[in-house]
């Protein structure tokens, strides 16, 4: 089959043919988006973040109530998959973990996907993006109230998300920032919300029901090193358009600018976000090195 090279891996450490028939009809997974997924970036022949993704999962399975296969067996399905894609280039690779065919007491169906990283999300990743603002419609208080509607869980369950960016495009945006009632800024429908501002850099609290973003924890573990302040606090829009730079996070943003808010230009960040994306590649590097010199010793 033409297109993009692909991979598929399964729990065993085995690879699969990418193209063949692997779910069945009746899996949960697909008829009620009942599972969980992570997706891992893989640049250099190393899964980034393999752990902070693995015990994010684990915790998206916890809240489901869903069995999943633990650390062990993801890490010979991803060890599979990138010796799989076999390439530098960069990969995103999602774990996808579903209930299955729960009724005949099988186990999920589980296994690692990966494409090569979208050249649109690259693009954006060098020109920035223009955001808008959403309401998400889910009062900050609903997180312990009602835990069933598994805010900061990571479930394939993302047609909401993906139909946020897809009203942000056809308004004219890249991308979207999820808001409260009351205007609280939360997170991008596939990201992570970072603002900096006279040296601190601010994110989201998971207690407001945002999904705690790896590269984002990531990000601060480095910026902390190297001097900067970090803080989980509740922002507003007005905080947004007062900061020095308003950044979207993920695996795939890695570190993403946002430009303009709403229609209206954002500060100048360009600089901020390249020292901010040279804090997170260094990291990835570093890690690739060693991950090679793992390999040789
Ligand atoms: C809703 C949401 N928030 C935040 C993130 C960022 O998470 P990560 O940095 O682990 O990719 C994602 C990633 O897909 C997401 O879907």
């Amino acid at each position: 089959m033409s297109g993009p090279r692909r991979v598929l891996a399964l729990l065993d450490g085995t690879l699969a043919d990418p193209d063949a028939p692997l779910v069945r009809a009746g899996d949960l997974g697909l008829m009620r988006g009942d599972g969980v997924f992570e997706t891992v970036l893989v640049e250099h022949a190393v899964a980034h973040e393999l752990d902070s993704h693995l015990e994010r999962l684990a915790r998206s399975a916890g809240l489901l109530g869903l069995p999943e296969p633990g650390a062990a067996a993801w890490r010979r399905c991803v060890a599979a998959a990138v010796a799989g894609w076999g390439s530098t280039a960069e990969l995103s690779l999602t774990l996808v973990c579903s209930r299955g065919m729960a009724a005949d007491g099988s186990a999920g169906t589980c296994f690692a996907f990966g494409l090569p990283m979208s050249p649109r999300r690259v693009r954006l990743r060098e020109t920035g993006v223009s955001a808008l603002a959403l309401d998400r419609g889910v009062p900050l208080d609903v997180v312990d109230r009602a835990p069933w509607l598994l805010l900061g869980a990571k479930t394939l369950s993302y047609a909401v998300n993906m139909a946020a960016v897809r009203y942000a495009e056809e308004h004219g945006a890249d991308d979207a920032i999820f808001t409260a009632p009351g205007g609280t800024v939360l997170e991008g429908p596939t990201s992570s919300l970072v603002v900096a501002s006279g040296g601190t850099l601010r994110t989201t609290p998971a207690a407001l029901g945002v999904l705690p973003g790896t590269t984002q924890r990531a990000l601060f573990e480095e910026a902390e090193a190297g001097g900067w302040r970090v803080a989980e606090e509740p922002m507003s829009l007005d905080d947004l358009r007062a900061a020095d730079g308003v950044f979207l996070t993920s695996a795939g943003h890695k570190v993403t600018r946002v430009h303009t808010l709403d229609g209206r230009p954002l500060p100048d960040s360009s600089a901020l976000a390249a020292r901010l994306l040279g804090l997170l590649e260094r990291r990835y590097r570093k890690r690739a090195t060693q991950s090679r010199n793992a390999v040789i010793t």
